[in-house]
C-alpha cells in the first residue's frame, strides 16, 4: 500500500433542513408499513437470521480489456445495501462478516446503505465493518439511507473507528508493482452532482493500472466510463427485489428497479469500462422474487 488519504467532511449535511425533513417522513412511513409491520405481522419470524439462507454468495468473472498481466486474478468481494435495522438486524451482521472474509479475495468493496431508518444500530454496524479483512484492505461509501437519520453521525463513526470511508477522495495501492487506484464518492441522487462528485473523485487519480469507483448509486458508471474508469461497483437498486422475468445472472430481467434505473443489476459494459450492480445483501422490504440477495467475489481477468 502506498498511502491511504483520508479526507473527511468533505459534504455538508444538515438533518434539520427541510429537504431532509421530508425525505424522512416518506422513510418513516414506508419504514412502519412494510418494515416494522411486516416483522411484527411474522411475529418477529422475518427478522431471524437463517443461516445459509439469507443471501446467495455468487462468483462473477469481469473482463477488463486494460488489465495488465500482473492484475490478472485480482479479486473484490462485493456488498452493497445492508440495511441494518429491524428487518435485516444486528444478529444477521456476524453471518454477513463470515461470508465475506470466506472468500479471500484480495479487496473488499462495501457500497453503501448500512443503516436502514435509524442510527441505533450504528455501534454494532461499525464492530461488524471493522471484522471486514483483506490484504489490500477494505473500502467503503455511504447510501441514501445512511443518511437518513443522521449522515454525519455514520460519517464520523467510520473515520473515528479508521474504516476507509470515501467521501469523493481515492486510495494508492501497490500490487505485484502495479498501482490501483480505489475511489469513492459521496451520496448524491442529483445526476448533476454525481457526475461533479465523479469528476472531483477521478481527477484524484494519478495514471494507475487499475482504476476502480465505489458508488452507491449505479448511474455515477455514466460519468465515470467517459472518465477511463475501469470498474465501477454500485448498488441500491437491490436488483429490484421483484423480477417479473429473469433470465438467471443476466441483466435483461424486468424487475421494480426498471422504474427509474437505468442500471439495475449484474453487470453492464461500455468501452473498455465496467459496471456491477450488486442485488444487495438486505433491504427495507422483505420480499425478493427472482432475485435473491447476494454478497459477490468479482475475479478481475482480461481476455486480451
Ligand atoms: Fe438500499
Amino acid at each position: 500500500m502506498i498511502g491511504f488519504d483520508a479526507v473527511g467532511g468533505v459534504f455538508q449535511l444538515s438533518p434539520h433542513d427541510k429537504k431532509h425533513r421530508r425525505k424522512r417522513q416518506r422513510a418513516a412511513f414506508r419504514h412502519a408499513v412494510f418494515t416494522r409491520g411486516a416483522v411484527r405481522l411474522s411475529g418477529g419470524r422475518l427478522a431471524r437470521p437463517r443461516p445459509g439462507k439469507d443471501f446467495a454468495v455468487n462468483h462473477r468473472v469481469i473482463d477488463l480489456p486494460r488489465l495488465p498481466d500482473e492484475l490478472c486474478g485480482l479479486t473484490i468481494t462485493h456488498l452493497s445495501d445492508l440495511h441494518v435495522g429491524e428487518l435485516v438486524t444486528p444478529a444477521h451482521l456476524p453471518y454477513i462478516v463470515e461470508a465475506a472474509n470466506a472468500l479471500e479475495s484480495d479487496l473488499i468493496a462495501v457500497t453503501g446503505d448500512f443503516v436502514d431508518f435509524s442510527n441505533v444500530y450504528l455501534p454494532a454496524i461499525i464492530e461488524a465493518m471493522k471484522q471486514l479483512a483483506a490484504p489490500l484492505g477494505v473500502y467503503f461509501v455511504l447510501g441514501n439511507h445512511d443518511f437518513l437519520d443522521n449522515g454525519q453521525q455514520v460519517a464520523d463513526a467510520f473515520l473515528k473507528a479508521g474504516l476507509n470511508l470515501l467521501l469523493n477522495n481515492t486510495v494508492d495501492l501497490e500490487h505485484y508493482e502495479k498501482r490501483i487506484t480505489v475511489g469513492g464518492i459521496n451520496w448524491a441522487d442529483k445526476h448533476t452532482q454525481i457526475a461533479r462528485d465523479v469528476r472531483a473523485t477521478v481527477n484524484q487519480m494519478p495514471k494507475a493500472d487499475l482504476r476502480l469507483l465505489l458508488a452507491h448509486h449505479p448511474h455515477a458508471f455514466d460519468a465515470a466510463r467517459r472518465r477511463g474508469v475501469d470498474l465501477t461497483l454500485s448498488g441500491h437498486t437491490h436488483g429490484g427485489q421483484v423480477l417479473l422475468s429473469n433470465k438467471r445472472g443476466k441483466k435483461g430481467s424486468i424487475g421494480l428497479a426498471n422504474f427509474g434505473f437505468r442500471y439495475t443489476r449484474g453487470l453492464y459494459q461500455h468501452g473498455d469500462s465496467r459496471l456491477f450492480v450488486s442485488s444487495g445483501v438486505g433491504s427495507w422490504f422483505p420480499l425478493r422474487i427472482r432475485c435473491p440477495a447476494e454478497i459477490t467475489r468479482l475475479e478481475l481477468q482480461s481476455r486480451y
